[in-house]
């Protein structure tokens, strides 16, 4: 089955083409990514109109090359797969209505796919990862511990009650004029900093849920910045360092607490899976297999290309979802806000549509 994907909910417009073979394997033939950054740069942060124009303007572009680069024709094609959410709407919308466009005129199923579901699965392609699973998901807008049980079920463990993990990098990366995005230039630094010069926070430490605060922890380093400016680059180091390892001590924390909660429910996960931007962090995904060797179980890392938003996970969740009949009408809607909780499942859905 091969399955065209589409996406475009936040700042990279990508578009692949990828294979599930009958054995449930996955395989990508092409995925191409935009990254929007130099659009954003000078305004330390995505602008949604911005980037739902520069969407516009190149996504037609990269499917044709993504379907050329696979050596396919739209005939070959089993389906369109488009991230319809959640994200910037702008930006899903020009995704999901091209899906669409595609869909009609070359009689394709369309599966409208949740992005959040879709960085869930990804282990399935790069690791053929079987359920059930513990996912960390922490990208710019989401932090998340989520029970992986079957495409389209997923229970929420515990998540973020503020700013996500990437938006902490982001934030704290433009608090020191590292500029955007954040998250890879707070690690470079941290490398040469002294975590020890500065005593950070660790919010939510020891409780016994598993969910996440950050902003207590980026005010406390605010303040610290505050104290010592102008800033040295060693102080921007040190502050990074001190930044980062907070950051790890509460992933740690919280994550302890989530892979009990998972054993206490679910039983043994088969493995903990890491996915969303922040787990291209070598500082994080040290400790997190740390905290699956603790828990008797394995850390599956998806490459970080892979990790990052891209085209080839939504073809592999559209895949995923057509392999059980889980295809969507033409009129699906676009949705900026979209919990994974709401995501159906194929018993639910059959049901749906005999309701
Ligand atoms: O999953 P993603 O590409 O996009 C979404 O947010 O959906 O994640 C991007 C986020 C940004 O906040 C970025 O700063 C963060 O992931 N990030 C990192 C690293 N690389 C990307 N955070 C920490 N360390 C990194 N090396
Ligand atoms: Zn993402």
């Amino acid at each position: 089955m091969i399955v065209l994907g589409i996406e475009t909910t936040c700042d990279e417009t990508a578009a692949a083409v990828v294979e599930r073979q009958a054995n449930g394997r996955g395989r990508i033939l092409s995925n191409l990514v935009r990254s929007q950054i130099a659009d954003h740069a000078a305004f330390g942060g995505v602008v949604p109109e911005i980037a739902a124009r520069a969407h516009v303007e190149v996504l037609d572009l990269m499917i044709a090359r993504a379907m050329q680069e696979a050596e396919r024709e739209f005939h070959q094609i089993d389906g369109v797969a488009a991230a319809a959410g959640p994200g910037l709407i702008g930006g899903v919308i020009v995704g999901l209505t091209t899906a669409k466009a595609i869909a009609l005129v070359r009689e394709k199923p369309l599966i409208a796919v949740n992005h959040l579901e879709a960085h869930a699965l990804t282990a399935r392609l790069t690791d053929g990862v079987a359920f059930p699973y513990c996912l960390f998901l922490a990208s710019g807008g989401h932090t998340q511990i989520v029970a992986v049980r079957g495409v389209g079920d997923y229970i929420r463990l515990g998540t973020t009650l503020d700013d996500a993990i990437g938006e902490a990098f982001d934030k704290t990366a433009k608090l020191l004029g590292l500029g955007y995005p954040g998250g890879p230039r707070v690690e470079k630094e941290a490398q040469f900093g002294d975590a020890g010069r500065f005593s950070l926070p660790r919010p939510m430490a020891g409780r016994v849920d598993c969910d996440f605060s950050l902003s207590g922890l980026k005010t406390a380093l605010r303040l610290e910045a505050e104290k010592i400016a102008p800033l040295t680059d060693e102080d921007v180091a040190d502050l990074c360092a001190a930044f980062q390892q907070a950051v790890v001590d509460v992933v740690a924390d919280r994550l302890r607490g989530g892979l009990r909660m998972f054993r206490d429910t679910f039983g043994a996960p088969t493995a903990l899976v890491a996915a969303g931007g922040v787990a291209a962090n070598q500082a994080i995904r040290k400790i997190l297999h740390k905290l699956a060797f603790e828990a008797g179980t394995v850390l599956v890392a998806p490459p970080p290309e892979l990790c990052t938003d891209n085209g080839a996970m939504i073809a592999w969740a559209g895949a995923e979802r057509l392999a059980l009949g889980l295809t969507d009408a033409l009129d699906t809607s676009p949705r900026a806000r979209w919990p994974l909780a709401e995501v159906s499942k194929a018993a639910e859905r059959g049901a749906q549509d005999r309701g």
